[in-house]
């Protein structure tokens, strides 16, 4: 394989440096059409457009598809790429998608940098950054709404079950406390009250992970990619090939537990005597163990460390 760090900064914009992108144009081997879910910078679309695939792409977010229709005007004009403002949780719903299917599907789950960069969009934890992180800006709940109106247990549940918070209540408990005198505006808010709760010596790596957990939250990040998942294999041609790109365990339990129930030949509860199921295996799993970046690509991009990579190859 060519060394990963210069293959990978081929890609890069400022926007967004695409995660893996060597190992997915790898992986798509001869793919002539390929959905991209998630577009963002449009690295990864790029990429597949140049090993020769026409590729499909969408995003939740409006700004992802305006900077990346710039990038690859090229290859619209020419037909092969076409971008499309969706939610993959809802691709069974996209008219233009109705009658068709993919021999690749890439899903490269989270937020792009530019998210994460543009104080206005309220996904990072940079003073005075309005608590917003909605993907979608047509959708009404900002993070500021979640967190001045959701209950202590509701509230408690976000920080355990997306941010491993072992302490997620008295987070809560506290969040509940000092709304009640001021309302949750802006991100110095959130992270005095993570402060106020765990003690002064909480950092950055404490308000990334609470900060991605209500970012979780308000885009239904782990609901959506449930639902997501069938429909999505659904869109595959015989013989296509999905690839998930993770990068918070949660998701990556959901791919790997859902890819591995599609590759059994039997899914009947252990002790049914008779099998009642499909009784074969809807596909195969091509990546037995999650990939992870390479460590020349982890060295030039912090973000691509946390990333784990699964495929999955439909039944003929
Ligand atoms: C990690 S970035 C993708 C970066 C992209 N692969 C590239 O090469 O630049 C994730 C993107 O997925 C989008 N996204 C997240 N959830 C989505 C969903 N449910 N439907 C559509 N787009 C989604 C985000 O808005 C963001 O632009």
């Amino acid at each position: 394989m060519t060394d990963s760090a210069s293959v990978t900064g081929r890609w890069d914009r400022s926007y967004h440096a695409p995660v893996m992108v060597e190992e997915v144009v790898r992986l798509f081997n001869g793919a002539k059409q390929v959905l991209d879910c998630t577009l963002g910078g449009g690295g990864h679309s790029e990429a597949l457009l140049a090993s020769g695939a026409s590729v499909v792409a969408i995003d939740r977010d409006e700004a992802a598809i305006t900077e990346a229709r710039k990038r690859l005007a090229l290859y619209e004009a020419t037909g092969r790429f076409l971008a499309l403002r969706a939610n993959f949780g809802e691709i069974d719903r996209v008219p233009e998608l109705e009658e068709r299917s993919f021999d690749g599907i890439l899903a490269d789950l989270g937020v792009s940098s530019h998210q994460i960069d543009a104080d206005d969009r309220g996904f990072s934890f940079r003073p005075g950054a309005l608590l917003d992180m909605r993907m979608d800006r047509r959708c009404t709940a900002t993070a500021a709404d979640l967190l001045n109106t959701l209950d202590e247990a509701e509230l408690s549940h976000i920080f355990r079950d997306y941010g491993d918070e072992p302490r997620a209540s008295r987070l809560a408990r506290e969040i509940v406390r000092r709304r009640g005198r001021k309302a949750m505006r802006v991100s110095d808010d959130l992270v005095d009250a993570i402060r106020g709760a765990l003690g002064a010596r909480t950092g950055p790596g404490d308000f990334a992970r609470l900060f991605q957990a209500v970012r979780i939250a308000v885009n239904d990040e782990l609901s959506t990619l449930n639902t997501a998942l069938p429909l999505l294999r659904d869109k595959l041609e015989p013989r296509g090939l999905l690839i998930v790109i993770s990068y918070h365990s949660g998701e990556d339990r959901l791919v790997k537990h859902t890819m591995r129930e599609w590759s059994l030949s039997c899914v009947c509860p252990p002790r049914q005597p008779q099998c009642t199921c499909r009784g074969k295996p809807l596909g195969e799993l091509v990546t037995k163990r999650a990939m992870a970046a390479s460590p020349a690509e982890t060295a030039a991009n912090p973000r691509s460390r946390s990333a784990r990579l699964r495929a999955w190859r439909k039944a003929a």
